[in-house]
Order: C-alpha cells, then structure tokens, then sequence
C-alpha cells in the first residue's frame, strides 16, 4: 500500500512525511503560534545546540573538540565520538539557557549533510529520537543553506539588518568555498566553487607548513596584521566562470618555503608576518575577483559573507572596500554565526516549519553538496 502511494505521490513534490500525514499514518503535534525550534549541528567537530522562538535567538551552546589539534586537522573518527559524548549535555544546556521545557519545542531540526558521515549520524540519530519521543516534526536542513541563512537570525534588536532577495553569499570556510545566488529562503544555487581546496583549506594547510597550531586561519590573520601583503606572490589560479581553485595557490607557497629554507634556515621564522600577510592578501584577490565577476553580470548590489574564513580582517576589509566601490550593501554576521553553529539550522528550521517542510525518520545523512537547495 505505501510502495503504491509513494510512487505516485513523490513524483508530485511530496516526501514520505507529507504522505503519510495525509493519509493520517501518523500524527505528529504541529503548533500554529509561538514556534519553537530545536537546531542541533554535528557536520564536522562541533557539537552545537540552539533554541529559537519565533525568529530570536533564546540559546546557542557549542561545544569544541580539541582532541584534533595534536593531529593538525579533523581526525573523523575521534570527531564522532567526541559528539556523542557532547551532544546529551550540549542540547540539555541549549534548553536550560532558553527557558523553557522541552514540551515547549515545535520540532527538531538537524544538519543532514554535507559533513564527516559518522558526525552528522550522531546529530541526525539524537534529533530523530527526540522529535520522536517528543511526537514533534522532524526538519532535515543543509548545512550550506544554513550558513546563509545565518543572516536571518533575530537577536531581538529593533535596527537589525537583513539582506533583500535575491542576494549573493560568498561561503568561505574550512570545507567549503561557494558563490551561491540567494532568491529566497527556499530557493539557492551554487553558480561558482572550489574545484580542489576550500579557501580555509588553503589558509589551514599553509600555516601549517609555517610550523603554527591548526586551524591556522585565525593565526594567520593575527600575523599578518604587521606584515607587508604585497613582499612575496604567488601562483593565482586561471579558473573559468565562478569557480576557484588554491591547490595552486597552496603548491607555489610549499616551494617557496622549501627554497628559501634551502638559502636561510630562518626564513620562515625572518618573515612569517610577511609571509601571512601576502598569504593572506592573495586568498583574498582570488575570492574577491569572482565574487565581483558574478555581482557585475548579475546585477545583484547585496552581497553577504559566511562561513568561518567570514572571521578573516583581510576579507571582510576587502568586502568593505567593495561595498563603497561598487555601491553593495554588504552583510558580515556575527563571529559566532560565521563557525559552524546550531543556531543557524535552528534558523533554517524555522522557515522549513512555516513552509510544512517536515522529513521522517527515513532521511539518512549525506556527505557531499547538493547543487540547488
Ligand atoms: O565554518 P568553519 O568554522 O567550519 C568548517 O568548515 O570546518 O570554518 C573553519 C575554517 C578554518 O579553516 C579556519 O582556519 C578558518 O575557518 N578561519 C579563518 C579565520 N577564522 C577561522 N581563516 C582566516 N582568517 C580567520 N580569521
């Protein structure tokens, strides 16, 4: 019986929840007003819990795993494990903060993907147990179109500032470097992305090379506040379209390094704020050019940032800088909507919940982009 319903009803735009609830298999408690939602995020190695009512902002707890920095990058495995033992004290916290019982909740949300598999399966597990037991809608949401619309989380205040659709998203982080067209809530392409390395990959695995702690991002940044960007340059990639592209990028500065050292076994340590501040200054040319590329041929003037290379000084000096070149109105959120954080996929629940966009219990992670979301 359900085989037969499925198959003619998908194919029509519904998903296995919306069948089953009109045809009263199950029943599940949808409130109309005073919409609470639980997000909860595990894509990579951040354990994160948030409640939003209504829009605002009540709770956003994280958990960070330091586990991975002996090892200089995510160890997927130590990551799992370290969200299960996270994500019980992490939601139950997220809650306390919001003031209110769990019965309160309107329903769970919760990244499905892309991400680490085994980390997104603990998230993904604890949201479907939850919403179960508490006989609330279950909302798969994408981490990417999370991270956008990031830029909607209310914190209450009266003056906030919101992009206007359609909007361009610049999404720089340790995974992901994509231009995404923004037509609403609901409705985002990618229309350029990293053909090799993420953006934060780039700034990561060079700093690494410089001997300085993972991530290496922010150290980087740090540095080069005293360096001068323009003392040394590297290869910039010739990529087609929005696209980009750092292994180049990543490859030049490695010889660099492996040639001077040759000549002065001090180098790095002579010119480490040049060497970050040139790093630096090139990983934001590339974004920039093809973020400008696109504004220019689409004709879109509101432009936003996230992701957490969204942190970078240079970046967002750079976005600034644009904005009063090329009339933009620019969006740079918060440092702690820019790292992964469950108050973004709460926000994003709550749009889904106002469009009746609910998932059942079927609905199993996945590690690599969609295209359109
Ligand atoms: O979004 P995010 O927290 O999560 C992952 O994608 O894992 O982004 C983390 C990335 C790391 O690569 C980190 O080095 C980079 O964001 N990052 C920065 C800065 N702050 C964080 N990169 C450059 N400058 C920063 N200030």
């Amino acid at each position: 019986m359900m085989n037969i319903l499925t198959d003619f009803f998908i194919p029509l735009g519904f998903n296995l929840y919306k069948i089953r609830k009109l045809f009263g298999i199950i029943k599940v408690r949808e409130k109309t007003s005073d919409i609470l939602i639980l997000g909860i995020e595990s894509s990579c190695d951040d354990t994160s819990a948030s409640v939003i009512r209504n829009g605002v902002l009540l709770s956003n707890v994280t958990a960070s795993q330091t586990v991975h920095e002996r090892y200089g990058g995510v160890v997927p495995e130590l990551a799992s494990r370290a969200h299960q033992q996270n994500i019980i004290p992490v939601v139950h916290e997220a809650i306390r903060e919001a003031g209110i019982a769990k019965t309160d909740l309107s329903a769970v949300a919760f990244t499905r993907g892309p991400g680490l598999l085994g980390s997104l399966l603990v998230g993904a597990s604890f949201a479907k147990g939850f919403a179960q037991g508490l006989n609330i809608p279950l909302i798969e949401v994408n981490h990417l179109q999370a991270h956008v619309l990031a830029h909607f989380i209310s914190q209450g205040q009266p003056d906030e500032q919101k992009p206007a659709f359609p909007f361009l998203c610049l999404l720089v982080s340790g995974g992901n470097s994509q231009i995404i067209l923004v037509r609403s809530y609901h409705d985002m392409e990618i229309i350029g992305q990293t053909i090799d390395d993420a953006a934060g990959e780039a700034f990561d695995k060079c700093a690494k090379v410089m001997g300085l702690p993972y991530p290496g991002g922010p150290h980087v940044d740090r540095l080069a506040q005293s360096g001068n960007p323009k003392a040394f340059r590297f290869a910039k990639p010739q990529i087609k379209d929005y696209n980009y592209s750092f292994s180049g990028l990543k490859t030049s500065f490695l010889y660099l390094l492996r040639d001077e050292v040759k000549v002065n076994p001090d180098f790095i340590q002579d010119n480490m704020a040049d060497l970050c501040a040139s790093l630096q200054y090139t990983i934001v040319e590339v974004l920039m050019k093809k973020l400008k590329q696109a504004a220019r041929d689409l004709k879109i003037k509101q432009v936003a940032v996230a992701g957490g290379v969204s942190a970078n000084s240079g970046l967002r000096n750079a976005l600034i800088e644009a904005g009063h070149k090329y009339g933009w109105k620019v969006f740079i959120p918060l440092v702690s909507f820019t790292t992964d954080n469950a108050a973004m996929i709460a926000i994003t629940g709550h749009f889904k919940y106002l469009n009746h966009d609910f998932c059942g219990l079927g609905e199993v992670p996945y590690a690599r982009i969609n295209y359109t979301f």
